[in-house]
């Protein structure tokens, strides 16, 4: 595997991946786990709790760092279900403001990721520096490291807005929002791991910033956007459907 490549495994359940991954490549820096959030799209699990955490306790053998996404008042029941190999690190917000509402109260705006860390695993938030503050650190005289925020602005992908990522995938992430979470983990070269990787937006991100990515999911559909995406011109021209994205995200 040459510095920047992506390999995407044909489809397979996320525990025969993340075998194969162990199998191939020992670990990762990072692993990115976004599965369906039981509810909407991927239907309800009843074991939907000890589902993922078999899942994180699996990747937690493998990766460094763990981002696990999901609807806030689904993640904050994994806060107490961190493999026992890992800790708390942040809880990261996505924040979106163009989700169009069609019920009386409160609008959803936000996704959840827990950052889950291996005790001492690397952080690089150097990577973030401006150059003002590159060139007073090089003159030593940067008095404290400063970090990204932890709640990330990036609009919905949906209708025309994000149209160049657009893959067609009804839970598509924009790849601003992951792009800081990579950064954050990785050097150049580092490797990413995303056993449900969907439209493949965890390897359009390592792509572009020079990092190795293995991919893979269960469903050919979504891995045959993945190989376009990766391998087909820059620019994507399938508008998603807003129906789908509302159903994949449990809206409304
Ligand atoms: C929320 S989507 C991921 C979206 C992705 N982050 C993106 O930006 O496109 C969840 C993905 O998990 C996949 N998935 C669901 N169950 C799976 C399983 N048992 N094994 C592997 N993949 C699975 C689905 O096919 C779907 O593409």
């Amino acid at each position: 595997m040459k510095s920047s490549d992506i390999a995407v495994y044909e489809p397979l359940d996320v525990f025969n991946s993340i075998e194969r991954f162990k199998k191939e490549y020992g670990r990762c820096e990072c692993a990115m786990l976004d599965p369906w959030y039981n509810k909407g799209f991927g239907g309800v699990r009843d074991d939907y709790y000890e589902y993922i955490t078999s899942i994180l306790e699996k990747l937690g053998e493998v990766a460094d760092h763990i981002y696990f996404w999901g609807f806030p008042e689904i993640v904050a029941r994994f806060i107490d279900r961190i493999p026992a190999s890992h800790k708390y690190n942040a809880w990261l917000t996505w924040y979106y403001k163009n989700n169009p509402s069609v019920i009386r109260g409160w609008r959803s705006a936000q996704m959840t990721c827990l950052h889950m860390s291996k005790p001492g695993a690397k952080m690089y938030p150097e990577h973030f520096l401006n150059e003002a503050q590159l060139a007073k650190q090089a003159e030593g005289k940067l008095r404290y490291m400063p970090g990204p925020p932890s709640v990330i602005e990036s609009a919905l992908i949906i209708g025309f807005v994000g149209k160049r990522e657009q893959t067609g995938h009804p839970s598509q992430k924009p790849e601003a929002v992951y792009k800081p979470l990579i950064e954050m983990v990785t050097k150049p070269g580092g490797l990413v791991f995303d056993p449900m990787c969907g439209s493949g937006t965890t390897g359009a991100v390592c792509r572009t910033l020079g990092r190795r990515a293995v991919l893979s999911d269960m469903n050919p559909e979504y891995l045959a956007m993945v190989h376009k995406r990766l391998n087909g011109p820059e620019q994507q021209d399938v508008p998603a459907d807003v129906g789908d994205v509302q159903q994949a995200l449990a809206l409304p």
